[in-house]
């Protein structure tokens, strides 16, 4: 009885996400520039909560907190996942505006409400359909994704240091891998001083 009740349910569920779907489709194309509506953003976390296997949910964080596992996952999300989330979890960013769904503000209590379990299984394996992408199968170990579970966790209390020290390790293109070697020149005393840039509008 219990479990056809929840068939019925998930299947109420599909007709709705699939209606919705449509009207969106229907509504905008298929262009990602919208602003997913609020309700089809409950229904998408509701949907990806149901999906998610209990038994991953209530996996405990193994590694321990201390300042230095915290600082690698914090590093790791600098080079990994900033170009979407940024430095700050704010998601502001250039790819992170331009996705659909856009990914959420990490530090906000609809993250911070997910269980370690889940922020874990999300960042192994992905989520279908947007653009988190899975990592366990190219990047490292699950001791690595305990670590950025942690720094998830530590978002909310971001220092300005810390930030900084974050920036160093941001992916960079061959214009500011210049730009940086001309200020280390600078600051040996190796060059004059470097010409201001110009840079091109994003
Ligand atoms: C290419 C862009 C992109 C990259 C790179 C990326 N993410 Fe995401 N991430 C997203 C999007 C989009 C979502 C929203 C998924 C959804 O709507 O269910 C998301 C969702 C998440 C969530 C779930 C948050 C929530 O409240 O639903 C976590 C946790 C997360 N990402 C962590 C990471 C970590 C850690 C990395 C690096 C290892 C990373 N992401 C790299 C785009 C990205």
């Amino acid at each position: 009885m219990k479990s056809g009740f929840l068939i019925l349910l998930v299947l109420v569920t599909a007709a709705l996400g699939a209606g919705f779907v449509a009207f969106s489709f229907l509504h905008n194309g298929v262009s990602a520039k919208a602003t997913p509506t609020a309700l089809e953003v409950i229904m998408a976390r509701k949907a990806r909560h149901m999906a998610l296997p209990n038994s991953a949910r209530g996996l405990r964080n193994p590694v321990p907190a201390s300042a230095e596992n915290l600082r690698e996952g914090r590093l790791h999300f600098a080079d990994h996942c900033a170009i979407c989330h940024g430095n700050d979890g704010s998601c502001d960013t250039m790819m992170g505006s331009g996705l659909y769904p856009k990914p959420p503000d990490l530090r906000l209590t609809e993250t911070q409400n997910l269980s370690d379990g889940e922020l874990f299984w999300i960042i192994e394996n992905g989520v279908r359909f947007t653009g988190m992408p899975a990592f366990s199968n190219h990047h490292s170990s699950p001791e690595d994704t305990w670590k950025l579970v942690q720094f998830i966790r530590h978002l909310p209390q971001l220092t300005a240091d810390e930030r900084v020290e974050m920036e160093k390790y941001n992916p960079k293109g061959p214009d500011d891998r210049m730009e940086e070697q001309e200020e280390n020149d600078f600051l040996n005393g190796a060059t004059p001083a470097p010409q201001p840039e110009s840079h091109h509008q994003h």
